[in-house]
């Protein structure tokens, strides 16, 4: 937890690091930039996602192995950005690499189901106690049709998310996200607030937000939408928040959740996205021994390669077997995906490999948590298996509201840049965590820590 009476960081001098530290970046990156001026004449902005893109120009990257990534000026860096959280495997792992090599000979592509696909949906059932599954192939794809479910089990239009929260890139869940904080509203009556252009007010109007951590402000919400003749059809969620750096659940809360959803029949989705397979074999469903309706997976799913899935309860998807729920996609279930899958569930993150992750979390934590203790840093370390973050702030964040109220932006950019530029590879964005691998080492972890130590060291010099 954040430290008692922490020293007040200068922001001029916090400035003048940024600036030095961002021409340290430039000048190692010169083949980035390069690449950028090529790429951005036939990709808009030169990126393939405008999550990828950056000022002045993006990273590009030629190569992973295990624990570390190779930029194309040839600098080799620890991975702790891992895909936006997907590599938890690693980078080329053999067992996956020797399952898609093994694959891709015998064909690619059917839009036909495959064993592999059973085996897959047989594994993911036995960890999360969940009946029935489907794939696709993105986490957008697998909240976008476990909201549809949930439409049409329940008869309803309105859904219900977390303030803050991301859950992909379609319509209904673009809503209510970084938003300008002036506009957020009242928290008992948050605005419905769409995150870019081309989302239709129609549709952005259909979902409605709640604070994280607040079970009582999300039943007194679901009350008053009944009483408008709106009640909402699901509420999709992150257990644990992992898109304001990692904001766990404060106890008992989840189980509120649980039983508010029930009480009112709402359809409760737990987007495991980020936290399925990356925090326990289970996920969060797992962690937190609390069982939703429908869950999403995608990212570490794919071993690497691009998968998405949805549980559920029988009842629940009900709608999907006998019809009424039209749950399509040509690539669904594809076989180099599946295959992908399938050696990653049963030979990679095994129960061993999840000790290990725990293992290194407990080493990363405590070693921010010491840097930040010894130097008297306004800031907290928090963690859980493969997912973590420093978040600086000197009061725990628990919510959206807390987070825009009181993260340091400016020493967040810091912290990135200092450890781009000492062979840390971390996720760009205030909101973000690392992600560890089963591939990373003690090595690894020491070398983030005294990249951190060193910062701590000259911010409060
Ligand atoms: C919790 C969560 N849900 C859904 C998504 C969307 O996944 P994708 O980018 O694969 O569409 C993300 C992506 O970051 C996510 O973090």
């Amino acid at each position: 937890m954040a430290v008692n009476s922490p020293v007040v960081l200068d922001p001029e001098r916090v400035q003048k690091l940024i600036e030095r530290e961002s021409a340290a970046l430039d000048e190692r990156t010169r083949g980035s930039a390069e690449m950028y001026k090529r790429a951005r004449n036939s990709l808009s902005g030169g990126v393939a996602s405008t999550y990828q893109s950056r000022d002045p120009w993006p990273i590009y990257l030629t190569t992973g192995q295990g624990p570390t990534v190779r930029d194309v000026d040839g600098n080799q860096m620890w991975d702790f950005h891992n895909g936006f959280g997907s590599m938890v495997q690693g980078h080329a792992h053999p067992a996956i690499n020797k399952a898609v090599a093994e694959r891709v000979s015998l064909g690619t592509h059917f839009a036909a189901t495959t064993e592999d696909g059973v085996v897959v949906a047989e594994e993911l059932q036995r960890r999360w106690g969940l009946e029935q599954w489907r794939f696709v192939n993105s986490g957008s794809e697998a909240t976008m049709d476990a909201i549809r479910i949930a439409r049409a089990y329940t008869g309803r239009d309105t859904i219900m998310k977390i303030f803050g929260s991301y859950h992909g890139h379609h319509d209904a869940v673009m809503v209510s996200i970084g938003v300008p904080y002036d506009r957020i509203g009242d928290r008992e009556n948050y605005a419905s607030l769409p995150y870019g252009g081309g989302i239709p007010k129609a549709v952005s109007d259909l979902t409605i937000a709640v604070p994280f951590n607040d079970a009582g402000a999300m039943e007194r919400r679901i009350e008053r939408l009944d009483a408008e003749g709106r009640k909402p059809a699901c509420v999709i969620m992150e257990a644990a928040m992992m898109n304001l750096g990692v904001v766990l659940p404060q106890d008992g809360y989840l189980a509120e959740v649980r039983e508010i959803t029930r009480r009112h029949g709402v359809v409760l989705i737990f987007d495991e996205v980020k936290t399925g397979l990356a925090i326990a074999a289970g996920g969060a469903t797992e962690r937190f021994a609390v069982k939703p309706d429908l869950v999403t997976l995608a990212k570490t799913l794919g071993g690497g390669l691009p998968a998405g899935a949805i549980g559920g309860s029988a009842e629940v998807m009900h709608v999907v077997e006998d019809g009424t729920v039209f749950q399509v996609g040509t690539y669904n279930g594809n076989p180099l995906t599946m295959a992908a899958a399938r050696a990653s569930l049963l030979e990679v993150l095994t129960p061993e490999a999840y000790r290990h992750m725990d293992a290194l979390n407990d080493r990363i934590v405590s070693g921010c948590q010491t840097v930040i203790e010894r130097y008297g840093l306004p800031g907290y370390a928090v963690g859980i298996s493969a997912k973590g973050c420093v978040t600086f702030s000197t009061v725990p964040i628990v919510d959206y509201e807390s987070f825009k109220a009181n993260q340091d932006v400016a020493v967040t950019e810091l912290a990135w840049l200092f450890n781009m530029n000492r062979g840390i590879f971390m996720t760009p964005g205030r909101e973000e965590e690392w992600t560890l691998s089963v591939t990373h080492t003690d090595e690894a972890i020491d070398a983030y820590v005294a990249v951190f130590d060193e910062m701590a060291s000259e911010l409060t010099a």
